[in-house]
């Protein structure tokens, strides 16, 4: 009996045509529904990329590793010293390399070559090692310049070199640095430090609201920039290698974090190699009082930070290019450094407009 309704239902209501020509078209449907999702995610979604990081036995270097592999990218973790002291990181996927930013530019190469051959590609640079050197300006031996610009400047530039040869090979990858806040504004107490990192850094006004170029006497020397030029004030290293890889594919990108809660100003990494001068008692004493109070307390979360930086670097979350961003230059992270970045391009703003007319008159026949 239910056969027989079923077989009568079919007869009256089944037109094979018309399911046939039904049946294409929810195909076709189907099909150009997974090209546009295939399309949509190669164009705006990175495949995997293999990070080389430096300095990763604490702090913002570990953070990073941590958020790069959370993000399913493969994440190459550096540190001095025997690797076992990045094996919480190797546990959780991490490839580890022993890498002292100090060593001789041959030996680097050497670390780089085998990083090279036993993974194939890397895509992103993190120059994150880095320590501080404290001291008074003029307490501040010649050594302690060195000793601080051979890991927080020469260390950048020679791990840098090391992998250069590659990404130009390949045509792409990108840079990146751990510059401070220290490098906008300076800090008493660590002449040294801030040293390296304003010359990593430099500073650079970018299309700033406010910029009015001071009328001039020689407009020819001085031209009225266009709407959209790019003015690079006191430019630090990281500019001119920016400009210099540009037309390679190669990305470059400073972070100038403001006070994260890592290890940096623990009393056990800070070093102190100057010779005290009573003048400057008090200075020291604050700049060692302020060390003692911060650390621990600093406002900033390093997992958010890393996270941030990995968003920008790959064009996603925050950084995510379809809300129109770009990956910028340089970019403060932490409230403190944005402040700051602001501060000091206001200053130098207002000491344009006050100074800019009286100093700019100096040229030839003027
Ligand atoms: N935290 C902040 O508030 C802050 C703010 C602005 C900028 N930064 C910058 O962020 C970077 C990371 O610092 P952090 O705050 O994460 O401090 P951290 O916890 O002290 O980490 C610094 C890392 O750099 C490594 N390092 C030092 N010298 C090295 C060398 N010669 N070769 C290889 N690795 C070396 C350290 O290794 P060892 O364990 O062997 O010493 C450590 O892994 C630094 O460049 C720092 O200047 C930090």
């Amino acid at each position: 009996m239910g056969r027989r309704v079923l077989w009568t239902f079919l007869r009256m209501h089944w037109e094979p045509k018309r399911a046939a020509y039904l049946s294409l078209g929810f195909l076709r449907y189907i099909f150009l529904l997974g090209f546009l999702t295939y399309i949509f995610s190669t164009v705006f979604s990175m495949a995997q990329l293999t990070w080389l990081v430096t300095g990763c036995s604490s702090g913002l270097g570990e953070a990073l590793v941590r958020s790069i592999i959370a993000r399913g990218d493969i994440a190459i973790a550096t540190t001095r010293g025997a690797v076992c002291r990045v094996q919480h990181l190797a546990e959780i996927g991490a490839r580890t390399y022993n890498l002292d930013v100090t060593a001789p530019q041959v030996e680097i190469d050497e670390v780089m070559d085998t990083i090279l051959e036993e993974n194939g590609e890397v895509d992103v640079l993190v120059n994150n090692a880095g320590y501080i050197e404290a001291g008074v300006a003029e307490e501040s031996c010649y050594g302690s310049y060195i000793a601080q610009f051979e890991t927080n400047f020469f260390g950048v530039v020679k791990t840098t070199q090391a992998l250069l040869p590659h990404f130009r090979r390949k045509r792409s990858g990108t840079i990146v640095s751990m510059g401070s806040m220290c490098g906008l504004i300076g800090e008493s107490g660590a002449a040294a430090y801030c040293s390296t990192k304003f010359a990593l850094e430099g500073m650079h006004i970018q299309n700033h609201p406010h910029y009015e170029p001071c009328p001039t006497p020689s407009p020819s020397y001085y031209p009225t920039p266009a709407a959209n030029t790019k003015f690079s004030a006191l430019p630090g290293w990281h500019d001119s290698l920016r400009k210099d890889v540009a037309h390679l594919n190669i990305r470059t990108i400073i972070f100038e974090p403001g006070f994260f809660r890592t290890r940096i100003v623990h009393p056990d990494n800070v070093r102190f190699n100057s010779d005290p001068i009573t003048d400057y008692d008090c200075v020291r004493g604050a700049s060692q009082r302020l060390a003692k109070l911060v650390d621990g307390r600093q406002p900033g979360d390093p997992a958010k930070a890393a996270h941030v930086m990995v968003d920008v670097v790959r064009g996603e979350g925050v950084g995510c290019v379809q809300k129109g961003r770009t990956m910028p230059a340089r970019l403060p992270i932490g409230r403190d450094a944005v402040e700051a970045m602001r501060r000091r391009c206001l200053e130098g703003l207002a000491l344009c407009e006050e100074w800019g007319c009286v100093v700019g008159d100096t040229d030839f026949g003027g």
